[in-house]
């Protein structure tokens, strides 16, 4: 008799972003009118910038003939885009990244998930909450903790975000081995300190663990004293992994394209205490698991690094965040209180109600769809999380909707 994966009957029956999805579909058939303005998954709205749709449709053509056709290439990704990664997103800041410390990948987060199964199954996890959901799951699915009751799973150490921290979580007060950190963080928009940064990098050098650092939403920091990546902190290359996707920046989250850094420098440990490179082991694994990036996509995401590219790509990341700017006007000036939406697509409302009921209410009285924050976890609870990721014309119509609703 074939068993499944039991660890999959812990999980909560659908991920998040389905079953708000199952949620606004049903709505739709109830209530057609008005439209539904979506402001929850934070999925762009805008199209991919010329420079990349220029770099695009050239690889296409270099596909339609023999002479320029490209099959596999290699799994790590082109060297024309890691260099570029490495110059412009590391070099440039000061962090010293070199190219064929790049995995060019199909998303942050397949990368995100994935990057577990490289540890041992005892590992100890620390995990904030609120919390991308995705960390949570894929633990869960690989049997590193117990049953979920009262909101959490049993085994995982959680870091809690609220408004006496800033959403910005403490060190742990039990030891653990792999840590996950996302700034500017989503859900939250709370973007770090390089002193905030720099306390958990000296603490996972001490305990020897790794920080699996997500800066998918690097882009978005307008705050120049904030750092975009972990290895602009002193120490970080021997204790951190970093996510990275242009699928917010430049418009990707169809396209697909990211990358994952693992430093040479990385050490993870067997039982007996013998050293490691955990970048062999990830490249050993995507060697055998994945099998790279299409050609156009990479050309197209290296166009990102042209001058053209970076001046469209700026003006897409600041067309954003005037949404956000306008959604957190908005929300203050009816009494909820906000964090994010300064150096983040994504603005945390506190409502104090059912985070649920208030997702119900909005999208019932309003027909804007935001994310329900219990569903980041239970520090989530008597939040919703509002993307800025739409059109200037639907945030307006959204926010005029929510004013004549909560004023009333
Ligand atoms: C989100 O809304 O949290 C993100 O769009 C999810 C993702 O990037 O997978």
């Amino acid at each position: 008799m074939i068993r499944i994966n039991d660890n999959y009957l812990k999980l909560n029956a659908s991920y998040l972003f389905s079953d708000i999805a199952q949620r606004v579909a049903a709505h739709q058939q109830r209530r057609p009118d008005p439209a539904v303005i979506r402001l929850g998954i934070g999925d762009v709205t805008r199209a991919l910038p010329d420079a990349c749709i220029v770099a695009f449709h050239q690889a296409v053509d270099e596909m339609a003939a023999d002479g320029s056709f490209r099959g596999y290439g290699p799994e790590q990704g082109y060297d024309f885009l890691r260099e570029a990664i490495a110059e412009n997103d590391f070099k440039a800041r000061g962090a010293d990244i070199g190219a064929d410390e790049i995995f060019v990948s199909d998303g942050a987060k397949c990368d995100t998930g994935n990057i577990q199964e490289i540890f041992d199954s005892g590992t100890r996890i620390a995990i904030p909450d609120p919390v991308y959901p995705v960390y949570l799951d894929t633990n869960v699915m690989a049997g590193r903790t117990g049953h979920y009751r009262n909101g959490r799973y049993d085994g995982i150490v959680y870091l809690d975000g609220n408004t006496d921290n800033g959403f910005i979580p403490d060190l742990p007060r039990q030891p653990v081995d792999l840590i996950y950190l996302c700034f500017p963080n989503n859900p939250t928009g709370a973007a770090i300190t390089k002193d905030r940064l720099q306390i958990w990098v000296d603490y996972a050098a001490t305990n020897k663990a790794i920080i699996l650092y997500d800066a998918a939403y690097e882009a978005f920091i307008r705050d120049d004293t904030l750092p975009h990546s972990i290895y602009e902190i002193p120490g970080a290359r021997q204790v951190a992994i970093e996510f990275r996707s242009f699928s917010k920046t430049a418009g990707f989250t169809g396209t697909r394209c990211a990358y994952t850094v693992v430093p040479k420098s990385l050490m993870a440990y067997t039982a007996s205490g013998a050293a490691h490179s955990v970048h062999s082991l990830w490249r050993r694994r995507q060697c055998t698991k994945f099998n790279g990036v299409s050609y156009p996509v990479q050309r197209a995401a290296a166009a990102v690094y042209s001058d053209a590219g970076k001046g469209q790509v700026a003006d897409l990341v600041a067309d954003y965040m005037t949404n956000a700017a306008l959604i957190r006007k908005a929300m203050q000036a009816l009494g909820y209180p906000c964090i994010g939406g300064r150096n983040s697509p994504y603005i945390w409302v506190s409502t104090t109600a059912d985070s649920w009921a208030f997702f119900d209410m909005l999208l019932e009285k309003t027909g804007v769809v935001c994310t329900p924050g219990a569903g980041f976890g239970t520090c989530g609870e008597g939040y919703i999380r509002i993307s800025a990721f739409n059109s200037r014309e639907n945030v307006t119509t959204a926010l005029s909707r929510i004013r004549r609703t909560l004023k009333a």
